[in-house]
């Protein structure tokens, strides 16, 4: 197999921090197997938009679709409008490379406690569409300044979009506990939702094993609360997704530990892996990012490229080094971006070719 290359779009903020901690673990970890990657960094983001305007090169597109995998900390600067930076590169991104699923797994880690009742038996899987849905480009403004003044956002539901999204989801059910849980908003929204519902119903009809359960998307968040280990996979759309993720991610302790994964499951163009949370502008350049979200970004990363072995002892490593109480100020620890990363580029190593021992 030739080298696989990898696109780094540190970006802004706390993702010029949390990149260059995640990337010697991640080669560490394949260092075990014999392998390595090709890294190419690119300096793109709100530098760039500062200096010309666009947040990544005119031919972005292509140059990023001779690469295996993108990986990407955060995009985001208070001094740029966040639907520049957002419309510049990401979405971009997700759309011209039909990266159409954005997952995003939830789980309680060692050492890290639930801010909620129950939190610690979280373990979910969301699949969040990723192309479409709420995030639209049809609509507009009409009579600016004017009282009249009015805004119209349409929403894009296709058969093609939410069918695959479902199947998606039913599939990693059935490889788990076999439930599905369709986030939905039937009542109040009457054209998009009843046609959502429709054809995940269908979609999960050729899928005897999984049981469906469509909850309304306000009673959903409840029960996300009160009862988080509840649930297995969700299926939800573009808007509903990105909402819950921050919400199960929260419960599961911090926005800084949660990865996510915009694939394009036919592996037609690249997949890109980036953490959950934003680029953290109130404390860049301080060294205290956790580095964890990142990390186990990579690892999602890894094992989408085939490389399962690494992406599992990547994952033993970080929980080691957080069950044995290295953690970050966000997880009410003491420890820097780079002693956390520390921690668990030294699990790696110091264990030669050994699985990183769990217990
Ligand atoms: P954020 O995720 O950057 O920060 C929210 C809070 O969580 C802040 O208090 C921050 O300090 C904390 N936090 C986030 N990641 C952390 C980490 N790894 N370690 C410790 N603490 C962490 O979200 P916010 O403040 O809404 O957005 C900031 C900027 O990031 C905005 O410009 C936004 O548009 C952008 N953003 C970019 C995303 C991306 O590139 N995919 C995703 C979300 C936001
Ligand atoms: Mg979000």
């Amino acid at each position: 197999m030739s080298t696989q290359t990898i696109a780094v779009i540190a970006g802004d903020g706390i993702g010029k921090e949390v990149v260059p901690a995640a990337i010697p673990c991640i080669d560490a970890a394949l260092a075990r197997y014999g392998t390595t990657v090709e890294w190419n960094h690119l300096p793109w983001g709100s530098d760039l938009y500062l200096q010309t305007g666009a947040m990544m090169p005119e031919d972005g597109i292509q140059v990023l679709g001779e690469h295996d995998a993108i990986f990407l900390g955060a995009v985001g600067l208070p001094e740029i409008p966040d639907v520049a930076t957002l419309w510049g590169l990401l979405i971009p991104i997700r759309r011209e490379f039909q990266q159409y699923i954005n997952l995003r797994p939830v789980r309680a880690l060692p050492g890290i406690s639930s801010p909620v009742r129950g939190g610690d038996d979280i373990d979910l899987l969301l699949v969040r569409e990723n192309n479409e849905g709420e995030y639209s480009e049809i609509g507009g403004r009409v009579f600016r300044g004017l009282p009249e003044e009015a805004a119209i956002q349409e929403n894009v539901f296709t058969r093609k979009g939410v069918s695959r999204a479902a199947r998606y989801a039913a599939t990693l059910a059935t490889t788990r506990r076999g439930l599905v849980t369709s986030a939905t908003k039937s009542n109040g929204i009457i054209h998009t939702m009843p046609f959502w519902d429709e054809v995940v119903e269908e979609v999960l009809a050729d899928y005897p094993g999984v049981q469906l359960e469509k909850i309304l998307i306000d009673a959903l968040a409840a029960k996300l609360i009160l009862r988080p280990g509840a649930f297995d996979v969700i299926v939800a759309s573009n808007l509903f997704g990105d909402i819950l993720s921050d919400l199960a991610g929260a419960i599961a302790g911090s926005i800084g530990v949660a990865p996510s994964a915009n694939l394009n499951p036919e592996g037609e163009f690249p997949s890109l892996f980036e953490p959950v949370h934003g680029s953290a502008p109130d404390i860049a350049g301080q060294g205290i990012a956790n580095p964890i979200g990142q990390i186990w970004t990579g690892a999602m990363m890894l094992e989408h490229l085939g490389h399962t072995d690494a992406a599992a002892d990547l994952t033993r490593a970080f929980e080691s080094a957080l069950r044995d109480g290295v953690r970050t100020r966000d997880l009410g620890g003491t420890a820097s971006t780079t002693e956390m990363s520390d921690a668990v580029l030294q699990r790696l190593v110091a264990a030669d070719r050994e699985p990183t021992p769990t217990h």
